[in-house]
Protein backbone atom coordinates (compact mmCIF):
# COMPACT_ATOMS: atom_id res chain seq x y z
CA UNK A 1 0.00 0.00 0.00
CA UNK A 2 3.27 2.01 0.56
CA UNK A 3 4.03 2.13 -2.84
CA UNK A 4 0.89 4.02 -3.86
CA UNK A 5 1.79 6.96 -2.24
CA UNK A 6 5.82 7.17 -3.80
CA UNK A 7 6.24 9.21 -6.50
CA UNK A 8 7.52 8.65 -9.42
CA UNK A 9 10.93 7.53 -10.52
CA UNK A 10 13.41 6.21 -13.04
CA UNK A 11 13.73 2.40 -13.51
CA UNK A 12 15.89 0.50 -16.22
CA UNK A 13 14.35 -1.78 -17.91
CA UNK A 14 17.04 -3.99 -20.54
CA UNK A 15 14.13 -6.10 -22.64
CA UNK A 16 15.40 -8.91 -24.76
CA UNK A 17 14.34 -8.13 -28.79
CA UNK A 18 14.54 -10.66 -31.29
CA UNK A 19 13.04 -10.55 -34.81
CA UNK A 20 13.18 -14.06 -36.32
CA UNK A 21 12.48 -12.93 -39.93
CA UNK A 22 15.35 -10.15 -39.46
CA UNK A 23 18.24 -12.74 -39.57
CA UNK A 24 19.72 -11.08 -37.09
CA UNK A 25 20.58 -12.54 -33.43
CA UNK A 26 18.55 -11.76 -30.07
CA UNK A 27 20.62 -8.71 -28.65
CA UNK A 28 19.41 -6.57 -25.58
CA UNK A 29 17.70 -3.40 -25.31
CA UNK A 30 18.10 -0.73 -23.19
CA UNK A 31 15.22 2.51 -21.88
CA UNK A 32 14.70 4.64 -18.71
CA UNK A 33 11.13 4.76 -17.51
CA UNK A 34 9.24 7.05 -15.01
CA UNK A 35 6.56 5.73 -13.54
CA UNK A 36 5.26 5.20 -9.24
CA UNK A 37 6.95 1.83 -8.03
CA UNK A 38 3.67 0.44 -8.20
CA UNK A 39 3.07 0.53 -11.38
CA UNK A 40 3.13 -2.46 -13.53
CA UNK A 41 6.43 -3.99 -15.59
CA UNK A 42 3.64 -3.66 -18.88
CA UNK A 43 3.08 -0.48 -18.18
CA UNK A 44 6.90 0.25 -18.30
CA UNK A 45 7.43 -1.29 -21.39
CA UNK A 46 4.43 0.23 -22.84
CA UNK A 47 6.15 3.88 -22.20
CA UNK A 48 9.10 2.56 -23.35
CA UNK A 49 7.70 1.39 -26.45
CA UNK A 50 5.22 4.83 -26.66
CA UNK A 51 8.59 7.05 -25.96
CA UNK A 52 11.46 5.79 -27.52
CA UNK A 53 10.61 2.34 -30.00
CA UNK A 54 7.30 1.92 -31.21
CA UNK A 55 9.18 -1.79 -32.42
CA UNK A 56 8.86 -3.61 -29.12
CA UNK A 57 6.80 -6.19 -29.28
CA UNK A 58 4.87 -7.05 -26.33
CA UNK A 59 1.25 -8.70 -26.13
CA UNK A 60 -1.29 -7.35 -23.92
CA UNK A 61 -4.87 -6.94 -23.13
CA UNK A 62 -6.75 -6.30 -20.08
CA UNK A 63 -3.70 -5.00 -17.72
CA UNK A 64 -5.54 -6.77 -15.13
CA UNK A 65 -4.19 -10.39 -14.23
CA UNK A 66 -7.18 -11.57 -16.57
CA UNK A 67 -6.56 -12.11 -20.63
CA UNK A 68 -3.62 -14.34 -19.87
CA UNK A 69 -1.72 -12.21 -22.58
CA UNK A 70 1.15 -10.37 -21.06
CA UNK A 71 3.33 -13.51 -20.17
CA UNK A 72 7.01 -12.81 -19.81
CA UNK A 73 10.20 -13.82 -17.94
CA UNK A 74 11.01 -10.67 -15.30
CA UNK A 75 14.45 -10.88 -14.06
CA UNK A 76 14.67 -14.68 -15.22
CA UNK A 77 10.94 -15.99 -13.60
CA UNK A 78 8.06 -15.92 -15.56
CA UNK A 79 4.91 -14.43 -14.56
CA UNK A 80 2.41 -11.94 -16.09
CA UNK A 81 4.14 -8.49 -16.97
CA UNK A 82 0.67 -6.12 -15.75
CA UNK A 83 0.53 -7.86 -12.40
CA UNK A 84 4.58 -7.48 -11.74
CA UNK A 85 4.93 -3.91 -9.37
CA UNK A 86 8.20 -2.30 -10.57
CA UNK A 87 9.20 -1.85 -7.01
CA UNK A 88 9.21 -5.97 -6.63
CA UNK A 89 10.70 -6.70 -9.79
CA UNK A 90 13.42 -3.72 -8.47
CA UNK A 91 14.34 -5.85 -5.83
CA UNK A 92 14.38 -8.64 -7.76
CA UNK A 93 16.69 -7.40 -10.17
CA UNK A 94 20.39 -7.79 -10.34
CA UNK A 95 23.22 -5.35 -8.50
CA UNK A 96 22.93 -3.17 -11.53
CA UNK A 97 19.61 -2.85 -10.57
CA UNK A 98 18.14 -3.43 -14.34
CA UNK A 99 14.93 -4.56 -14.43
CA UNK A 100 15.46 -7.66 -17.52
CA UNK A 101 12.35 -8.66 -19.38
CA UNK A 102 12.39 -11.76 -21.61
CA UNK A 103 10.12 -13.83 -23.47
CA UNK A 104 8.80 -16.91 -22.14
CA UNK A 105 10.60 -20.61 -22.53
CA UNK A 106 9.49 -23.48 -24.27
CA UNK A 107 7.86 -21.49 -26.85
CA UNK A 108 9.24 -20.16 -30.58
CA UNK A 109 9.42 -16.48 -30.30
CA UNK A 110 7.15 -14.46 -32.65
CA UNK A 111 8.72 -11.29 -32.05
CA UNK A 112 10.61 -9.99 -28.94
CA UNK A 113 8.28 -10.57 -25.96
CA UNK A 114 6.02 -12.49 -28.47
CA UNK A 115 5.98 -16.38 -28.03
CA UNK A 116 4.30 -18.73 -30.32
CA UNK A 117 1.11 -19.84 -28.01
CA UNK A 118 -0.54 -21.88 -31.02
CA UNK A 119 2.51 -23.71 -31.60
CA UNK A 120 2.93 -25.24 -28.16
CA UNK A 121 0.31 -24.25 -25.33
CA UNK A 122 -2.75 -24.47 -27.23
CA UNK A 123 -1.87 -27.06 -29.32
CA UNK A 124 -1.53 -29.06 -25.87
CA UNK A 125 -4.50 -27.30 -24.57
CA UNK A 126 -6.47 -28.85 -27.94
CA UNK A 127 -4.66 -32.82 -27.42
CA UNK A 128 -6.64 -32.79 -23.96
CA UNK A 129 -10.45 -32.60 -25.63
CA UNK A 130 -11.22 -29.15 -23.15
CA UNK A 131 -14.42 -29.79 -23.11
CA UNK A 132 -17.11 -31.09 -21.18
CA UNK A 133 -17.89 -35.13 -22.85
CA UNK A 134 -21.91 -34.70 -21.77
CA UNK A 135 -24.31 -37.40 -21.21
CA UNK A 136 -26.68 -37.97 -24.45
CA UNK A 137 -29.25 -37.20 -24.57
CA UNK A 138 -28.71 -34.55 -22.62
CA UNK A 139 -30.99 -34.16 -19.08
CA UNK A 140 -34.04 -32.21 -19.72
CA UNK A 141 -33.20 -30.11 -16.49
CA UNK A 142 -30.01 -28.72 -15.01
CA UNK A 143 -27.61 -31.37 -13.74
CA UNK A 144 -27.16 -31.43 -9.89
CA UNK A 145 -23.82 -32.55 -9.15
CA UNK A 146 -22.34 -32.21 -5.39
CA UNK A 147 -20.61 -29.28 -4.00
CA UNK A 148 -17.43 -31.17 -3.24
CA UNK A 149 -17.11 -32.35 -6.53
CA UNK A 150 -17.48 -28.52 -8.21
CA UNK A 151 -15.07 -27.14 -5.03
CA UNK A 152 -12.75 -29.79 -6.42
CA UNK A 153 -12.48 -28.55 -9.68
CA UNK A 154 -12.20 -25.05 -8.98
CA UNK A 155 -8.61 -24.76 -8.94
CA UNK A 156 -8.36 -26.08 -12.44
CA UNK A 157 -11.39 -23.77 -13.80
CA UNK A 158 -8.94 -20.41 -12.31
CA UNK A 159 -6.44 -20.90 -14.95
CA UNK A 160 -5.94 -17.86 -17.49
CA UNK A 161 -4.59 -19.41 -20.40
CA UNK A 162 -1.02 -17.09 -20.08
CA UNK A 163 1.20 -19.97 -20.60
CA UNK A 164 3.75 -19.44 -17.37
CA UNK A 165 3.95 -22.84 -16.18
CA UNK A 166 4.38 -23.80 -19.83
CA UNK A 167 7.55 -21.78 -20.00
CA UNK A 168 9.00 -22.68 -16.55
CA UNK A 169 8.13 -26.43 -16.98
CA UNK A 170 11.51 -28.60 -17.04
CA UNK A 171 10.20 -31.61 -18.50
CA UNK A 172 9.06 -30.24 -21.73
CA UNK A 173 12.26 -28.56 -22.17
CA UNK A 174 13.72 -32.03 -22.44
CA UNK A 175 10.83 -33.91 -23.96
CA UNK A 176 8.57 -30.99 -26.51
CA UNK A 177 6.43 -33.43 -26.46
CA UNK A 178 5.35 -33.77 -23.01
CA UNK A 179 1.71 -32.49 -22.80
CA UNK A 180 2.76 -30.53 -20.02
CA UNK A 181 1.46 -28.30 -17.36
CA UNK A 182 -1.52 -26.45 -18.42
CA UNK A 183 -3.66 -28.72 -20.44
CA UNK A 184 -3.00 -31.71 -17.99
CA UNK A 185 -4.12 -29.49 -15.62
CA UNK A 186 -7.04 -28.33 -17.86
CA UNK A 187 -7.15 -32.52 -18.42
CA UNK A 188 -8.25 -32.77 -14.52
CA UNK A 189 -10.94 -30.04 -15.13
CA UNK A 190 -13.34 -32.55 -16.80
CA UNK A 191 -11.88 -35.70 -15.59
CA UNK A 192 -13.19 -34.33 -11.96
CA UNK A 193 -16.20 -32.99 -13.51
CA UNK A 194 -19.24 -35.43 -12.45
CA UNK A 195 -21.05 -34.44 -15.54
CA UNK A 196 -18.36 -35.92 -17.58
CA UNK A 197 -18.98 -39.12 -19.03
CA UNK A 198 -15.55 -39.52 -20.32
CA UNK A 199 -13.67 -39.98 -17.40
CA UNK A 200 -12.02 -43.38 -17.91
CA UNK A 201 -10.85 -42.95 -21.33
CA UNK A 202 -9.36 -40.08 -20.62
CA UNK A 203 -7.46 -41.01 -17.59
CA UNK A 204 -6.38 -43.73 -19.58
CA UNK A 205 -5.26 -41.82 -22.75
CA UNK A 206 -3.30 -39.76 -20.44
CA UNK A 207 -2.08 -42.40 -18.57
CA UNK A 208 -0.71 -44.54 -21.24
CA UNK A 209 0.62 -41.71 -23.41
CA UNK A 210 4.40 -41.84 -23.09
CA UNK A 211 4.18 -38.02 -22.57
CA UNK A 212 0.92 -37.54 -20.69
CA UNK A 213 0.71 -37.70 -17.09
CA UNK A 214 3.64 -39.90 -15.87
CA UNK A 215 5.67 -37.42 -18.05
CA UNK A 216 5.96 -34.89 -14.87
CA UNK A 217 9.04 -34.76 -13.21
CA UNK A 218 7.67 -33.25 -9.49
CA UNK A 219 10.14 -30.32 -10.13
CA UNK A 220 7.58 -27.53 -8.30
CA UNK A 221 8.29 -25.09 -11.51
CA UNK A 222 4.59 -24.90 -12.50
CA UNK A 223 3.24 -24.15 -9.32
CA UNK A 224 5.86 -21.34 -8.43
CA UNK A 225 5.08 -19.99 -12.02
CA UNK A 226 1.54 -19.75 -11.84
CA UNK A 227 0.15 -16.59 -11.07
CA UNK A 228 -3.24 -17.86 -10.40
CA UNK A 229 -2.68 -20.48 -7.52
CA UNK A 230 -3.81 -23.45 -10.14
CA UNK A 231 -0.82 -25.72 -8.94
CA UNK A 232 -0.56 -27.53 -11.74
CA UNK A 233 1.34 -30.29 -11.06
CA UNK A 234 -0.91 -30.64 -7.94
CA UNK A 235 -3.72 -31.20 -10.56
CA UNK A 236 -1.55 -34.29 -12.31
CA UNK A 237 -1.07 -36.07 -9.45
CA UNK A 238 -5.29 -35.94 -8.74
CA UNK A 239 -5.45 -37.45 -12.43
CA UNK A 240 -2.79 -39.97 -11.19
CA UNK A 241 -4.48 -40.83 -8.45
CA UNK A 242 -7.78 -40.92 -10.01
CA UNK A 243 -5.90 -43.19 -12.97
CA UNK A 244 -4.01 -45.54 -10.28
CA UNK A 245 -5.95 -45.55 -7.24
CA UNK A 246 -9.86 -45.22 -8.67
CA UNK A 247 -9.43 -46.91 -12.02
CA UNK A 248 -5.99 -49.13 -11.29
CA UNK A 249 -4.71 -48.26 -15.30
CA UNK A 250 -1.86 -50.53 -15.43
CA UNK A 251 -0.23 -48.30 -18.45
CA UNK A 252 2.32 -49.43 -20.37
CA UNK A 253 5.13 -46.45 -19.30
CA UNK A 254 4.97 -48.81 -16.26
CA UNK A 255 4.21 -45.27 -14.09
CA UNK A 256 1.69 -47.16 -11.79
CA UNK A 257 4.38 -49.61 -11.11
CA UNK A 258 6.46 -47.01 -10.25
CA UNK A 259 4.15 -44.89 -7.87
CA UNK A 260 3.51 -48.30 -5.91
CA UNK A 261 7.51 -48.90 -5.88
CA UNK A 262 7.67 -45.25 -4.53
CA UNK A 263 5.50 -46.08 -1.59
CA UNK A 264 6.42 -49.50 -0.71
CA UNK A 265 10.43 -47.99 -0.48
CA UNK A 266 9.11 -45.53 1.84
CA UNK A 267 7.54 -48.00 3.76
CA UNK A 268 9.90 -49.95 4.23
CA UNK A 269 12.90 -47.65 3.93
CA UNK A 270 11.70 -44.57 5.64
CA UNK A 271 13.94 -42.49 2.90
CA UNK A 272 14.06 -43.26 -0.79
CA UNK A 273 16.44 -46.86 -1.73
CA UNK A 274 17.11 -46.14 -5.43
CA UNK A 275 18.61 -49.57 -5.62
CA UNK A 276 15.22 -50.87 -4.96
CA UNK A 277 12.74 -49.02 -6.28
CA UNK A 278 14.38 -49.47 -10.32
CA UNK A 279 13.64 -53.44 -9.48
CA UNK A 280 10.28 -52.75 -7.78
CA UNK A 281 9.46 -50.73 -10.40
CA UNK A 282 9.44 -53.34 -13.02
CA UNK A 283 8.40 -55.99 -10.97
CA UNK A 284 11.46 -57.00 -9.35
CA UNK A 285 14.69 -57.76 -9.04
CA UNK A 286 14.58 -60.97 -11.40
CA UNK A 287 12.08 -59.34 -13.95
CA UNK A 288 13.93 -59.36 -17.50
CA UNK A 289 12.82 -55.45 -17.91
CA UNK A 290 14.57 -54.56 -15.00
CA UNK A 291 17.90 -56.00 -15.82
CA UNK A 292 17.53 -54.07 -19.50
CA UNK A 293 16.28 -50.78 -17.61
CA UNK A 294 19.26 -51.36 -15.28
CA UNK A 295 22.01 -52.05 -18.31
CA UNK A 296 20.40 -49.16 -20.05
CA UNK A 297 20.84 -46.96 -16.53
CA UNK A 298 24.43 -47.86 -16.30
CA UNK A 299 26.08 -44.59 -18.05
CA UNK A 300 23.93 -42.73 -15.48
CA UNK A 301 24.49 -44.44 -12.69
CA UNK A 302 28.63 -44.80 -13.38
CA UNK A 303 28.46 -40.95 -13.46
CA UNK A 304 26.77 -40.62 -9.74
CA UNK A 305 29.47 -42.92 -8.54
CA UNK A 306 32.10 -41.14 -9.94
CA UNK A 307 30.73 -37.72 -9.12
CA UNK A 308 29.79 -38.68 -5.00
CA UNK A 309 26.41 -38.40 -5.68
CA UNK A 310 26.45 -42.29 -4.75
CA UNK A 311 28.45 -44.50 -2.75
CA UNK A 312 28.65 -48.13 -3.48
CA UNK A 313 27.99 -48.78 0.30
CA UNK A 314 24.49 -46.73 -0.12
CA UNK A 315 23.18 -48.74 -3.12
CA UNK A 316 23.74 -51.95 -1.74
CA UNK A 317 22.79 -51.73 1.65
CA UNK A 318 19.87 -50.79 3.36
CA UNK A 319 21.18 -48.02 5.47
CA UNK A 320 17.83 -46.83 6.67
CA UNK A 321 14.92 -48.42 8.46
CA UNK A 322 11.23 -46.80 8.48
CA UNK A 323 10.83 -45.91 11.91
CA UNK A 324 7.14 -46.18 13.80
CA UNK A 325 6.51 -42.98 12.54
CA UNK A 326 6.73 -43.44 9.12
CA UNK A 327 4.83 -46.56 9.77
CA UNK A 328 2.24 -44.77 11.92
CA UNK A 329 1.70 -42.15 8.76
CA UNK A 330 1.55 -45.00 6.38
CA UNK A 331 -1.22 -46.86 8.85
CA UNK A 332 -3.53 -43.53 9.54
CA UNK A 333 -3.47 -42.82 5.43
CA UNK A 334 -4.61 -46.28 4.00
CA UNK A 335 -6.50 -46.59 7.29
CA UNK A 336 -8.90 -43.81 5.72
CA UNK A 337 -12.27 -45.06 4.66
CA UNK A 338 -12.26 -42.24 1.62
CA UNK A 339 -9.04 -40.45 0.44
CA UNK A 340 -8.57 -36.91 1.53
CA UNK A 341 -7.59 -34.54 -1.49
CA UNK A 342 -6.98 -31.39 0.21
CA UNK A 343 -7.74 -28.23 -2.67
CA UNK A 344 -5.36 -25.91 -1.13
CA UNK A 345 -7.13 -23.19 -3.64
CA UNK A 346 -10.04 -23.06 -1.11
CA UNK A 347 -8.27 -21.73 1.96
CA UNK A 348 -10.79 -22.50 4.60
CA UNK A 349 -12.62 -19.67 5.28
CA UNK A 350 -16.31 -20.49 3.49
CA UNK A 351 -19.27 -18.15 3.94
CA UNK A 352 -21.52 -20.94 2.89
CA UNK A 353 -20.16 -22.90 5.85
CA UNK A 354 -21.24 -19.75 8.06
CA UNK A 355 -24.59 -20.16 6.95
CA UNK A 356 -25.53 -24.19 7.32
CA UNK A 357 -25.65 -24.39 3.87
CA UNK A 358 -22.41 -26.58 3.12
CA UNK A 359 -23.55 -29.69 2.34
CA UNK A 360 -26.28 -28.47 -0.17
CA UNK A 361 -25.76 -29.85 -3.54
CA UNK A 362 -24.79 -27.30 -6.74
CA UNK A 363 -26.34 -26.30 -9.50
CA UNK A 364 -24.05 -25.84 -12.01
CA UNK A 365 -25.18 -24.24 -15.60
CA UNK A 366 -24.21 -27.30 -18.28
CA UNK A 367 -22.32 -24.83 -20.83
CA UNK A 368 -21.04 -26.52 -24.02
CA UNK A 369 -17.45 -25.58 -22.83
CA UNK A 370 -18.13 -27.19 -19.27
CA UNK A 371 -17.76 -23.86 -17.41
CA UNK A 372 -18.76 -23.48 -14.05
CA UNK A 373 -21.57 -20.57 -13.90
CA UNK A 374 -20.92 -18.31 -10.91
CA UNK A 375 -23.19 -20.40 -8.99
CA UNK A 376 -20.38 -22.83 -8.23
CA UNK A 377 -18.77 -22.44 -4.93
CA UNK A 378 -15.40 -20.47 -4.51
CA UNK A 379 -15.36 -19.67 -8.30
CA UNK A 380 -14.06 -16.48 -7.82
CA UNK A 381 -11.89 -17.32 -4.68
CA UNK A 382 -8.56 -16.14 -6.47
CA UNK A 383 -9.65 -16.80 -9.24
CA UNK A 384 -10.08 -14.75 -12.84
CA UNK A 385 -10.65 -11.60 -10.81
S1 LIG B 1 6.05 -30.20 -11.79
FE1 LIG B 1 5.82 -31.43 -13.65
S2 LIG B 1 4.45 -30.28 -14.98
FE2 LIG B 1 5.15 -28.89 -13.37
S3 LIG B 1 6.90 -27.83 -14.25
FE3 LIG B 1 7.74 -29.61 -13.15
S4 LIG B 1 7.81 -31.27 -14.66
FE4 LIG B 1 6.52 -29.64 -15.53
S1 LIG C 1 -1.96 -23.02 -14.94
FE1 LIG C 1 -1.40 -20.98 -14.19
S2 LIG C 1 0.55 -20.52 -15.19
FE2 LIG C 1 -0.36 -22.24 -16.29
S3 LIG C 1 -1.46 -21.30 -17.99
FE3 LIG C 1 -2.92 -21.53 -16.31
S4 LIG C 1 -2.85 -19.60 -15.18
FE4 LIG C 1 -1.04 -19.63 -16.49
S1 LIG D 1 -2.66 -7.91 -19.98
FE1 LIG D 1 -4.16 -9.37 -19.48
S2 LIG D 1 -3.17 -10.66 -18.08
FE2 LIG D 1 -1.74 -9.09 -18.42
Amino acid sequence: MADTRKPSQDFTLRIRRYDPESGQPPFWDEHTINLEPHRSVLEGILQAKGKYDGSIGIRCSCKAAICGSCGVRVNGKPGLACHTHLSAALKSSGEDGVIEVEPMGNMPIIKDLIVDMDAVHWKKIQRVTPWLLAQDPLPEREHIVDREAMVDVTQSMACIQCGACVSDCLSMEVDPLFIGPAALAKAYRFVGDPRDVQQFERLKDLAEDPHGMYDCTHCFKCIEACPKGVAPMNQIMRLRRRAGGDHHINDRNNGYNHEHAFVKNIRKNGLLHENDLLADSFGGKFNPAAGLFLAKSLPVITRALIRGKATLKVALLHPHKADDHVKRIFDTVEGREERVDLNLYITGYDEDDKNGAANEPVVVGAGDDGQASPSAPGANAKGAS
